[in-house]
């Protein structure tokens, strides 16, 4: 797996959002949050685990929309991150937050009626076993996103601390025809990668990123997008 031990690291947890969602990376943060909101609808009272949740990005954001969330990662510096953004917006008592790994869920069959993970299958170097974990502890659905193979995003890839798994779009159909999963739902965006929205600032993203939405609407632009959002039932 790729990235277990990286994020291991205080200092790594400390700066994970400043270094990706600060300047024009706002932006992304923003999209994200969208496309998870999207997916998963109205969250009230919703049981709902999220694979590899980091800093709580989006844990904290579903239990103030009152969903009833457990935040499972495998670095306890990621989740010492989350427990204070969860204590800052007064959620304590809406969420849980487990040290584990994905590959081993600690959960009965399908516990929970949703299941997501943002930013985690590019480091899966069996992305199958993954899936099919989630898939077993979600009742109706499962929620992820994926780094394009044929994209942007491979010209700058090697540059990754730890690399990056990219995806086709085929590969990402067998994976969900293989865990039984049925496609309701995909979007592809970013035709600019990431990297490039985090240099610059905030008042130049929105610019780009107008420019970015309006090629990713044309047949081209929706071949380069760098991520795709995949939201299936069980
Ligand atoms: C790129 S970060 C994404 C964090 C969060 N999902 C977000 O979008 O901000 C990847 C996360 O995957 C976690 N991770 C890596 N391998 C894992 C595993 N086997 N089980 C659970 N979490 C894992 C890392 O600790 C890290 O927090």
């Amino acid at each position: 797996m790729k990235g277990e031990e990286w994020y291991q690291a205080d200092d790594v947890a400390e700066s994970y959002e400043d270094k990706r969602f600060s300047r024009g990376g706002r932006i992304i943060d923003r999209r994200e949050k969208r496309a998870v909101l999207d997916a998963l609808g109205p969250v009230e009272d919703k049981r709902a685990l999220e694979i590899a949740c980091g800093t709580g990005r989006f844990t904290v954001m579903l239990a103030e929309r009152g969903a009833d969330i457990v935040g499972l990662d495998i670095s306890e510096p990621m989740l010492q991150q989350g427990r204070e953004k969860a204590r800052s917006a007064g959620v304590t008592d809406h969420l849980e937050w487990m040290r584990g790994d994905a590959a081993r869920l600690p959960f009965p069959d399908d516990h929970f009626e949703v299941v997501f993970a943002m930013r985690f299958f590019h480091l899966a170097d069996t992305p199958a076993a993954f899936l099919e974990e989630m898939t077993r502890v979600s009742r109706d659905r499962v929620f992820f996103d994926t780094f394009n193979r044929f994209s942007t995003r491979s010209l700058y890839t090697w540059a990754l601390p730890m690399g990056s798994r990219l995806y086709s779009s085929r590969e990402v159909d067998r994976l969900l025809s293989d865990t039984g999963l049925e496609l309701d739902r995909a979007a592809h965006d970013w035709v600019f990668p990431y990297g490039f929205y985090r240099k610059i600032p905030n008042g130049i993203a929105s610019g780009v990123r107008w420019l970015d939405n309006a090629t990713g609407g044309t047949p081209l632009g929706r071949g380069l997008a760098s991520v795709s959002y995949w939201s299936a039932t069980v």
